[in-house]
């Protein structure tokens, strides 16, 4: 056995292999020891405190939490801002500002026509009504597009992860008519935090952070011949709009809130009372080879 040096250690693992594997893996994964191997050395990293890290990670998979660290390090956001970036570079028209997809969505909801009402019934809220029209960036409608839209409850939760939440509650696909018109009824969601005493939050905790994040509704939406968007809206006066755990919120998706109570409009949009009313229009960008025309969903996350 040779007496290694730290960096012919750090060589020797980085070059043993003795099949090509997938290079690109293999790349990114040298460079991620490679810097775990200096945090270790400059910090001075003791046995326990590896073993407390390894341990915390083995928590991390068990909850299904790497999507909600992942968000909460800034990794979502940092694709988006790669994707806005290579926009800019590339001339290309922009469409509505994409927002993190998050660990919560969950695929294959309900789907309607036009319309749709995304509660269940089950819980007592400010009523809201959200209505407007895909468009892509030229301005014209994008007709059959799927508005693919989840928030939380009132608790907070989202249904498949909070078990007070009969599945799919707040999460419809809406296929937008003709005209690109899409209408949804439901609550007004309150904010979001990491579950507490979680992995995720046992670390916040230790970095003095929070793990809250606005208000907000989560949108994602594909239209033929269109790249599809992940996007979010945030509820204006939210205490965290502009301390988003995620890092998640950005200006121009920060609706304005409307309280309707002309009986009229109650009558027109078909609700018991006064509500809260959002207009919101969604710009795709047209799709082109040099776009991905699709988005991984995220796997089941706590
Ligand atoms: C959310 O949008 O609800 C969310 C995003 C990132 C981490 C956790 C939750
Ligand atoms: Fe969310």
């Amino acid at each position: 056995m040779p007496e290694y040096s730290v960096e012919q250690l750090l060589d020797h693992v980085n070059s043993s292999y003795s099949k090509p594997g997938n290079e690109r893996v293999r790349k990114i994964a040298e460079r991620m020891i490679c810097h775990i191997y200096s945090v270790i050395v400059d910090f001075n990293v003791s046995h326990a405190e590896l073993w407390s890290l390894f341990t915390w990670i083995n928590d991390l998979g068990t909850a299904k939490q790497a999507g909600l660290l992942g968000a909460g390090i800034g990794l979502e956001q940092l694709l988006d801002i790669l994707a806005d970036e290579a926009d800019k570079q590339a001339h290309r028209a922009k469409g509505t500002p994409r927002a993190i997809e998050g660990p919560l969505y969950i695929p294959n909801a309900p789907l309607s026509k036009h319309e749709a009402r995304l509660d269940d019934g089950s819980e007592k809220g400010e009523p809201l009504v959200m209505e407007g029209t895909v468009r892509d960036t030229q301005g014209k409608p994008v007709p059959h597009a799927i508005v693919d839209v989840w928030h939380a409850g009132q608790g907070g939760g989202y249904s498949f992860f909070d078990p007070s939440l009969q599945e799919f509650n707040y999460r419809r696909r809406i296929e937008t008519d003709e005209k690109g018109h899409y209408l949804s009824h439901s609550l007004l969601p309150p904010g979001y935090a990491v579950p507490p005493g979680s992995p995720t939050q046992q670390l916040l905790d230790v970095l003095g952070r929070h793990g809250n994040r606005p208000a907000h509704i989560h949108f994602m939406i594909s239209g033929k011949n269109h790249v599809p968007l992940t996007t979010q809206v945030n509820i204006p006066g939210d205490e965290y709009l502009n301390d988003d755990f995620a890092f998640a919120t950005r200006d121009a998706l920060v609706v304005e809130l409307h309280k309707i109570t002309d009986p009229k409009k109650i009558a027109q949009y078909r609700q018991n009372g006064p509500f809260t009313y959002i207009e919101f229009d969604f710009t795709l960008q047209v799709a082109d080879k040099e776009l991905p025309t699709n988005r991984q969903a995220a796997p089941e996350q706590e």
